[in-house]
């Protein structure tokens, strides 16, 4: 028998599919009323992130509520510097901490042993594809080495990734140490994610639109090329999304930098602009999350706009960046009319 298409696949091969295939970042969150109930049957959220009972739930909530054209695997980038021991906690309400790595540190670290630390998280990822319909494209995740490191560097979240930045001004041997120890970890974390049954992989590098130019090449690009050289050496077929927030015009040269087969594309990236991306291969974008709480006529009118602008080419249609929790389900549901025929 014929194998059913999986259309984000055929997007990243490069093809015109219309209408265009469909998922959300972080279409298992909170916004969802089943989310919240898993959720509390879970200690933390890294507890959740590796039961693969619960991951194996919220990861197909969104499948089953929307019937989305992607699943992503339920987990966090964080579950890397988890691996390398850096005392990872998710504080109700204040996002995420960890400890704070030294210069010292950095010289000692080392690649951790990921088939022991994160075997939960690959025993959800093979779990997936078995309980996904054929149809569904399961992607697999990792955070950008840049990314990753803003936040082993400041130990949580900050507002302009100050910390991390003046650490590379000052100290720019050790920082391309510790985006290199990184990498190295991100691309067996996704040689193993392919492995158990990922059908293609996004890397998020949600802090690239902090970096000057030449901060740009060196560790936006650099690192994530290198992931993606280490990975289609071992898995030559693997297909890539790699998602740059806030690169703006960096984006030019993102696509063959990284080598990625689709570009992600926030929502403040001009559509004009984004057009003359798409002629360079597939991209995934660009709608405002805050649409999925606004809702009315502003959704309808930038969906279409989207859709007019991006749907005669490759796209993968999606967010600018993660859904927030304020989202209405109500909203989602009338966005998947309008991209598949509303
Ligand atoms: O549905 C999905 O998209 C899959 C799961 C997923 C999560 N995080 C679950 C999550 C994915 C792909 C991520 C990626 C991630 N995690 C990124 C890159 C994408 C982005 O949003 O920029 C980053 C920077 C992180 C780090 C992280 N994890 C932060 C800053 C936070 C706290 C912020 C917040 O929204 O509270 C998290 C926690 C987190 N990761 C939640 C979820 C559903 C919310 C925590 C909860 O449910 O208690």
């Amino acid at each position: 028998m014929e194998k059913t298409a999986r259309k984000v696949m055929e997007v990243l091969s490069g093809k015109t599919v219309s209408p265009p295939p469909v998922w959300l970042m972080r279409q298992a969150g909170r916004y969802l009323p089943e989310y919240r109930e898993t959720r509390r049957q879970a200690k933390g959220f890294l507890d959740l992130c590796y039961s693969p009972d619960l991951a194996v739930e919220v990861t197909m909530q969104p499948i089953r509520r929307y019937g989305f054209d992607a699943a992503i695997l339920f987990s966090d980038i964080l579950v890397i510097p988890d691996a390398m021991r850096r005392n990872v906690r998710f504080v109700e309400g204040e996002g995420p901490q960890l400890d704070p790595i030294s210069l010292e540190e950095i010289e000692r670290l080392e690649a951790p042993d990921l088939a022991r630390h994160l075997a939960p998280v690959f025993e959800t990822v093979s779990r997936l594809r078995t309980e996904l319909p054929d149809t569904t494209t399961l992607l697999g995740f990792c955070g950008a080495p840049w990314t990753i490191a803003t936040y082993m560097i400041a130990g949580h979240g900050t507002p302009d990734q100050a910390p991390a930045r003046l650490f590379a001004y000052q100290h720019p041997k050790a920082f391309d140490r510790l985006l290199s120890v990184i990498a190295e970890a991100s691309a067996d974390y996704l040689i193993r994610q392919i492995d158990a049954g990922a059908d293609a992989v996004q890397i998020f590098d949600s802090w690239a639109g902090v970096l000057g130019d030449d901060e740009f090449q060196r560790y936006a690009v650099g690192p994530v090329r290198r992931i993606v050289d280490v990975v289609r050496a071992a898995r030559p077929e693997t297909k890539v999304i790699a998602f740059a927030k806030g690169a703006g015009a960096n984006l030019r040269t993102y696509r063959q930098g990284v080598d990625a087969d689709a570009i992600g594309l926030d929502w403040a990236l001009p559509l004009d602009f984004a057009v003359e991306l798409q002629k360079d291969g597939a991209v995934q974008g660009n709608l405002d999350p805050l649409l999925m709480v606004a809702g009315g006529e502003a959704l309808e009118n930038r969906a279409r706009r989207i859709l007019d602008k991006l749907g005669h080419g490759p796209l993968i249609f999606n967010l600018g960046h993660g859904i927030t929790p304020q989202a209405d389900p109500e909203n989602v549901t009338r966005l998947l009319e309008i991209i598949r025929g509303g």
